[in-house]
């Protein structure tokens, strides 16, 4: 019998289990359990990481788990490596649920850097107004670079002021509109946003409003990852679980 374990912690993850719900395919939605307070699911959750990839082997072979979905972020590099590893050694078919990345089209004006650290080293120079749209767990690396003022939209309340002596914080969670984020960008006077390269709609309104503000943006590329099957849809999901 069918039995997929889903690995989330993305809107995409979270319509793919409203998916496999309406299908009636029995599954788990896997959380790391970083985020306090996760959206009501349609399907069993777990929360918790699974111990590396011994501890992810033992799940799937403990849970009896016959298909992985990884809809995990596309900087979500460990978890997938480690999926990509453990469904080897198992046996055990995965799909990758992924986002097509975002690519710069007419009025944008991107520069990439390949990493977090390259963002940071991108940013010497004057003072600027910083929009840091790349969530809670690396804004600390940005300590370096103390003379722009940041602004951070997180997820939740942080838990300790970031390392930034100058600095606001907004804790909304997607998605968001581009006129709000347009309207959040002139109140904060922002002249630069920070992006992960992480694609999808969810998030994707901060550029269309840096765009029409005539904005630059530094762009973090996506980390690379080992070969996987991978798709854009949930119908392309559903059609390979039932192949
Ligand atoms: N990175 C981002 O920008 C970003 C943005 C939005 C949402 N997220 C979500 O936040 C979570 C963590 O992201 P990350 O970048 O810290 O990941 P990561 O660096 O790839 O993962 C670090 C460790 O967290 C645990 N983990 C991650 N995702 C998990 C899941 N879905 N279920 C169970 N354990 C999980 C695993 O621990 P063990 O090794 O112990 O199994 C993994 O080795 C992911 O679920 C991701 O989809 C990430």
């Amino acid at each position: 019998m069918t039995n997929v374990l889903l690995l989330g912690g993305t809107m995409e993850a979270s319509a793919m289990a409203k998916a496999l719900a309406e299908a009636q395919i029995p599954a788990t939605l896997s959380y790391m359990g970083r985020v306090e307070r996760p959206k009501p699911q349609p399907i069993p959750v777990r929360i918790g990481g699974f111990g590396g990839v011994p501890g992810l082997v033992q799940y799937l072979k403990d849970h009896a788990i016959t298909h992985v979905i990884d809809a995990t972020h596309p900087f979500a590099a460990q978890m997938s490596t480690n999926a990509v590893t453990a469904c080897a050694d198992t046996g055990t078919p995965l799909v990758a649920l992924t986002r097509p990345a975002w690519t710069p089209g007419p009025g944008d004006n991107w520069r990439s850097v390949a990493d977090i650290p390259a963002a940071v080293a991108a940013l010497d120079g004057p003072a600027k107004n910083v929009m840091l749209a790349i969530g809670r767990m690396h804004v600390h690396e940005f300590a370096p670079q103390p003379q722009h003022t940041y602004l951070l939209r997180l997820v939740d309340e942080p838990k300790e002021p970031a390392p930034l002596p100058n600095h606001t914080v907004v804790v909304d969670r997607g998605p968001f509109s581009s006129d709000a984020d347009e309207a959040l960008m002139r109140d904060h006077k922002i002249d630069l946003v920070v992006s992960k390269n992480a694609g999808g709609t969810g998030s994707v309104s901060k550029l269309d409003a840096a765009r029409k503000l005539g904005l630059p943006v530094l762009m973090i590329d996506r980390p690379s990852l080992p070969p996987r099957h991978e798709v854009h849809d949930i119908a392309d999901v559903l059609t390979w679980l039932s192949a």
